[in-house]
């Protein structure tokens, strides 16, 4: 990759030309020909919805990921809840999960009547530290929900093995980290229920959508009667049955996914071999271009997993620095790179403060990354240029700003070949 910084002296945020002409931002989706014409094709036939296509695509998707069965379901968050209930979790029980991940993780709790219980990351991952569960786990702990932080398997067997000692479920929110593998196995027949998303942003897409993996056909079951009303029957097995009765048998919700979303995920399916591989080879970019940043510290890959890249987060080194995340975020943006932050931890959101007494401080590992965290762009149609534009922008940016040890007169410090203002 060539990065070059003539004439880049002045930050956009403070009138300088941007790195970019338009906004890079931070994910999106890749539609090509074959996803277009798989849709119009389903436009085309008998069945919109509860048709053939949800069959296929469970299938082949199960098969991807190395597990019996596979659910789909209306969007990650729906799934979500289909796994908290699959997981018996009800009013009196607790679940642990991590706080720095998407509100929805922990709302599923919720939807259930039980209690979300917080336990802090490891510094590394940002994943759920076992250690720190388990000093939370108790006889009223049902399931532990881990999050696949950015695509980086949390510690699926100590976690595994912890919340099974106790009686309790593992739930893998692995929103993130479609086509990651944890000691060689794929993500999704690891833990006891996996729950994917196919939101635009993900490794596949359907608009919405999501899944809920399982090895156990009794939970498969649960799942596919919750996400159709509680009904014990499916419509396309009546309608080939030509039979009319069906009967609901517990209470349920439409979190069906449709034939049109199903067959844009068959085909989004056929890639994403190669979207994997584009997204490995842009996280290997990244950490060679920053290898001399000493105030830019890269994610961290543990030596048992292969990661899915969902996000990019790097974590700035602020004891190094004068300025904010907040003011390099922004000198970011300025510079059309779509930066993002992932995540604001969940127990410091208005709601969960009200309703649960929670506060800052708490979840001290998770806090401090929140204030340092910048996610850079991560998508798999990135070409090498947008990935050099975003290292541009990042030398540019830390090229112009104040360090905090940098002795009098010499305010501002470059690296590089940048030229300081
Ligand atoms: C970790 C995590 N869990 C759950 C979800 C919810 O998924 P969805 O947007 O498909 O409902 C997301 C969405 O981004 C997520 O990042």
């Amino acid at each position: 990759m060539n990065v070059s910084l003539t004439n880049l002296e002045t930050l956009a945020i403070d009138g300088g030309t941007p790195v970019r002409e338009k906004l890079l931002p931070y994910g999106r989706q890749s539609i090509d020909e074959a996803d277009v014409e798989a849709v119009v094709e389903v436009l085309k036939s008998d069945w919109l919805t509860t048709g053939p296509k949800i069959g296929e695509f469970e299938e082949r998707f199960a098969e991807r990921v190395g597990t019996r069965h596979a659910v789909s379901f209306s969007s990650g968050t729906a799934a979500l809840h289909g796994a908290a209930f699959a997981a018996g979790l009800g009013a009196g029980d607790e679940a642990i999960t991590t706080p720095l991940t998407f509100c929805a993780t922990a709302n599923c709790i919720l939807y259930q009547g039980a209690t979300p219980v917080f336990a802090d990351v490891s510094s590394d991952t940002l994943n759920l530290d076992p250690e720190r569960m388990s000093a939370k786990l108790t006889p009223r702990t049902k399931a532990i929900l881990a999050v696949d932080y950015a695509g980086h398997p949390a510690a699926l067997d100590e976690l595994g093995e912890l919340a099974h000692e106790q009686g309790a479920l593992l739930i893998e929110d692995a929103s993130h980290a479609l086509g990651a593998e944890h000691h060689g196995k794929r993500v999704g027949g690891i833990a006891d229920m996996t729950v994917f998303s196919f939101h635009p942003v993900k490794h596949l897409t359907t608009g919405e959508g999501g899944m809920v993996t399982t090895n156990n056909a009794r939970t498969a079951e649960t799942l596919r009667r919750f996400r159709n009303h509680g009904i014990s029957s499916e419509a396309r097995q009546r309608h080939e049955a030509g039979q009319w009765f069906y009967e609901m048998v517990m209470l349920g919700f439409n979190y069906r996914l449709t034939d049109l979303a199903c067959a844009l995920g068959l085909s989004q399916l056929a890639k994403l071999d190669a979207n994997l591989t584009r997204r490995r080879e842009i996280a290997a970019q990244y950490k060679t271009a920053f290898r001399d940043l000493p105030a830019v510290i890269v994610p961290a890959v543990r030596d048992e997993v292969n990661p899915a890249w969902h996000l990019y987060p790097i974590r700035l080194k602020l004891e190094m620095l004068a300025v904010g995340r907040g003011e390099i975020f922004r000198a970011l943006r300025a510079e059309n790179i779509g930066v993002n932050v992932h995540y604001v931890p969940v127990h410091l959101h208005p709601y969960y403060r009200q309703r649960f007494g929670r506060k800052e401080g708490e979840y001290p590992v998770a806090e401090a990354a929140y204030e340092r965290l910048i996610s850079l762009p991560m998508f798999h149609s990135m070409t090498d240029t947008d990935v050099g534009d975003v290292v541009k922008a990042m030398r540019k940016v830390l090229s112009c700003i104040q360090w905090k040890f940098a002795k009098e007169g010499e305010r501002l410090q470059t690296f590089g070949s940048g030229k300081s203002k």
